[in-house]
């Protein structure tokens, strides 16, 4: 080990797992996105909350910046080490610790898998509802990163509402306990919500307490065939007035194309510009019944020109993978991704307002749209076509995105609404959140990240 700050490391935590070989250096230093060479100092694996205090202390000391690694999923950079920082990589804290039944609260480490946190959740007969398709390697620190969304958040919220407590190494080592897995809990700041979706920025998740929730009824899962834009919100409007609804998302034709050269099977025989799934409880036959009432009512209403429901959990399976594998096929082709949202009411017309934009500016590109588009969120890619660099399509794509931007800010909506700032989205924070806003969030980041070690230029830049 040659760096003498490594040297210095190895002397205080002798028994701290380290990586130095340049294809960890590369494998841990950059997340889903492809945007930045990783460039790490080394990759840390501490075992336990103490090594994790005594490398922040080091950090400190030696002016080094960390980044926390989980399943580096992220789509904004916000796991992405380019400039000599020290990756702390939570694999090896992947365990579940507990659980209370009384309380119903899973206490895990931040580097467990989600899909092995669900699994735990099933083994107690609960379920831990916040489900998306890097199910099966983000990480549950990673989904408090960025308080993740996902496929259910129209039932069961964001990933916030199911943190009743954690633990967290500050910029400074301390360790706070935070919550405690408290229901009610009326005593000054809730400093857990700062945490969520703070992109550790200001502490080390190093524990959570997870809340569960009752297993879901047997539900269907119905993907309808919708002929225009507009009409996806009055299917919206029939399924969500009728069914008891986990799920309602939207794809396009271009998205289809792209998951079915990718494996997944098209049950439709004619192309349509919009599908719409949607997951609904179905208990009884009553219920799947009153799924086939809607269906008609919006095929009468010319809202829906064909639609499927599901008769096994293979087929809902099968459909799923039609939503769920739309990241995964894309991923080959570099997309520039758009992570945005609006209240749903102001959809229609925010659609629309983008649609334009993307027209007019983006003529030649291939654009896929899809999303939770029942909790306004809606994600747009942008394909970078062969012919074009890769610097000359970021440089296209950002002109494009500060337009967005400046819509957005019209429309009083977000930049990114579940995956992040990171350093993706850096340059537009300021066209969501306000400089008053921005101004007070640097000020939170130095009362718990004094010497700004902590996942440094992700979110804001140093004022
Ligand atoms: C999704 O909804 O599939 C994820 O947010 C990932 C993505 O946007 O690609
Ligand atoms: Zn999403």
């Amino acid at each position: 080990m040659t760096d003498p700050r490594m040297a210095r490391l190895g002397q205080r935590l002798p028994g701290l797992l380290l990586k130095t070989e340049p294809a960890d250096l590369e494998f841990y230093g950059r997340d889903w996105t492809r945007r930045w060479t990783p460039n790490p100092i080394a990759i840390a694996l501490p075992a336990q909350s103490e090594e994790v205090q005594e490398i922040v202390r080091w950090a400190v000391e030696e002016r080094v910046g960390i980044v926390p690694s989980g399943g580096r999923t992220g789509l904004s950079g916000g796991a992405v080490a380019a400039n000599g920082e020290l990756v702390i990589s939570f694999e090896r804290m992947n365990r579940v610790l507990g659980f209370e039944p009384v309380d119903r609260i899973l206490t895990v480490q931040p580097g467990l898998v989600l899909e092995a946190l669900q699994r735990a959740a099933i083994e107690h007969d609960l379920t831990y509802p916040v489900d998306f398709g890097a199910r099966g390697s983000c990480t549950i620190g990673g989904n408090i990163a960025t308080n993740a969304g996902g496929i259910r958040v129209i039932r069961y919220g964001n990933t916030r509402e199911w943190i009743a407590g954690l633990k967290v190494v500050t910029g400074t080592g301390a360790l706070l306990d935070l919550n405690r897995g408290l229901i009610k809990n009326s005593s000054g700041y809730d400093l857990r919500h700062l945490m969520i979706g703070a992109e550790g920025t200001l502490g080390l998740v190093v524990e959570a307490s997870v809340r569960l929730a009752e297993p879901p009824p047997p539900s269907n899962v119905m993907v309808l065939a919708v002929p225009a834009m507009q009409d996806l919100m009055q299917v919206f409007a029939a399924c969500r007035r009728s069914l008891s609804l986990s799920a309602f998302e939207f794809f396009t034709d271009r998205a289809l194309e792209h998951v079915v050269r990718h494996g997944a099977q098209d049950p439709f025989d004619q192309v349509s510009p919009f599908y719409v799934i949607t997951e609904f409880d179905a208990p009884d036959e009553a219920r799947h019944a009153l799924a086939l009432e809607v269906f008609e009512h919006c095929l009468n209403n010319g809202w829906v020109n064909d639609g499927v429901i599901s008769q096994s959990s293979a087929q809902a399976a099968s459909l799923w993978r039609l939503r769920d594998s739309i990241t995964e096929s894309l991923a080959p082709l570099k997309p520039y991704k758009n992570d945005i949202s609006v209240r749903i009411s102001a959809i229609p017309a925010f659609m629309q307002a983008m649609r334009e934009i993307f027209e007019r500016e983006y003529p030649q590109f291939d654009i896929v749209w899809f999303g939770h588009i029942g909790d306004g969120n809606l994600h747009v890619n942008v394909i970078k076509p062969a012919a074009t660099s890769d610097t000359e399509f970021i440089v296209e794509c950002e002109r494009v995105t500060a337009l967005l931007s400046a819509t957005l800010t019209r429309y009083q909506g977000s930049i990114s609404a579940e995956h992040g700032i990171g350093l993706v989205k850096k340059k537009y924070l300021a066209g969501t959140r306000s400089d008053a806003e921005i101004a007070m969030m640097r000020g939170i980041k130095r009362v718990l990240d004094p010497f700004g070690i902590l996942n440094p230029g992700k979110v804001f830049d140093p004022a």
